[in-house]
């Protein structure tokens, strides 16, 4: 890894704090639960992440996700996710979590929000600022989701928005419309998973009756010229998941990724690890793959890093410092690399 890249600072905008929990630590905690894996080892979990599409890695993520049962265990997942973003300067990160995934296994909501949002609250110590998204399983009811909107209002003030996730093909963003509206009238800002493996109707979709302020990946909108001005003239930012694209099949190999094609179409185009646990890498590891399989230079490099700040929930003000810091950083890394381009 180039340290430059390890050292930019960088924000996360897209990350379920479900796929970051390591195989090592998936078995530490199966065994405090006295939950049996199907695995004899974390090495052989971790031989079994092949995937050939999206579905095939959710059978396997939710199954991961059955060890967490006690407070301790979300927060002990998510302060290992924040160890890694202090040691890959990622100053700010924006969490998804799937309450569903945990609630229908009788987990009560209370027990995993705490749990995450105590780690955040440390991870402050870290130089890590966080916002926390709370996302729909699309491929559960839209009662279902409203239900968990419903046990989410207590912790409203922990809660910057909603998001949509889970299997995309045949479930539209339509089917939330009610919910989101809901949600946008209590305050909840929105996103949703759109254009992952979905048509470019999904993604217009989200932005007309979700009316959401960012798309969760969005790669799919290249296949509509209308959709791609759309985005470009409102700067509506995508967060795009390299490892995880090439991981899930959406690409052949990093080499035929698109993104170097949305930065050029004038689209405010993030960086984010979206399951690093399950994809081969955080957020350091998709800037340094994008770098070295798209050929991107470092004035593309150094857009995308301050995309992610600009399209974070922050403050302007917060934005503007954190925009300078990556500003001074460049002008720094530059001098002292000398030979960047
Ligand atoms: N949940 C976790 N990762 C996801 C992804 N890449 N797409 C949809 N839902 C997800
Ligand atoms: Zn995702």
């Amino acid at each position: 890894m180039d340290t430059w890249i390890r050292d930019l600072p960088k924000a996360e905008l897209h990350i379920h704090i479900e796929g970051s929990l390591e195989p090592e630590l998936m078995f530490a905690i199966a065994q405090r639960n006295q939950i049996a894996l199907p695995y004899p080892s974390a090495v052989a979990v971790r031989d079994a992440y092949q995937f050939s599409n999206l579905q095939s890695f959710l059978d396997i993520y939710y199954a991961g996700a059955g060890v967490l049962l006690h407070e301790q265990d979300f927060y002990d997942m998510t302060w290992a996710y924040l160890e890694r973003c202090a040691a890959q300067n990622i100053r700010h990160t924006e969490i998804f979590f799937d309450p569903q995934t945990h609630t229908d296994r009788g987990v009560p909501f209370a027990t995993v929000i705490n749990g995450i949002y105590q780690a955040l609250v440390d991870g402050k110590q870290l130089g890590v600022s966080s916002q926390l998204i709370c996302s729909f399983l699309r491929h559960l009811s839209a009662e279902s989701a409203m239900a968990t909107l419903e046990q989410a209002m207590p912790f409203q003030d922990w809660l910057v928005g909603v998001g949509l996730d889970s299997s995309e093909m045949g479930h539209p963003p339509v089917k939330f419309q009610a919910v989101f509206d809901r949600a946008r009238a209590e305050g909840f800002l929105t996103v949703a998973h759109a254009g992952e493996e979905g048509p470019p109707e999904y993604i217009w979709q989200a932005l007309e009756l979700l009316k959401v302020s960012r798309i969760d990946h969005g790669v799919r909108c290249l296949e509509d010229p209308k959709l791609v001005a759309y985005l470009a003239e409102r700067q509506i930012p995508l967060t795009v998941c390299p490892l995880s694209n090439v991981k899930l099949c959406v690409f052949d190999d990093m080499a035929t990724h698109n993104l170097k094609q949305l930065l050029a179409a004038g689209l405010c185009v993030t960086v984010n690890s979206d399951d690093p646990a399950y994809f081969g890498g955080y957020l350091a590891e998709n800037f340094q793959a994008i770098r070295d399989h798209l050929a991107l230079t470092v004035t593309e490099m150094h857009q995308l890093s301050r995309n992610g700040f600009q399209a974070a929930f922050l403050s302007p003000e917060a934005k503007a410092t954190l925009l300078a810091e990556v500003d001074r950083f460049m002008a720094t890394a530059g001098r002292a690399i000398g030979n960047l381009s």
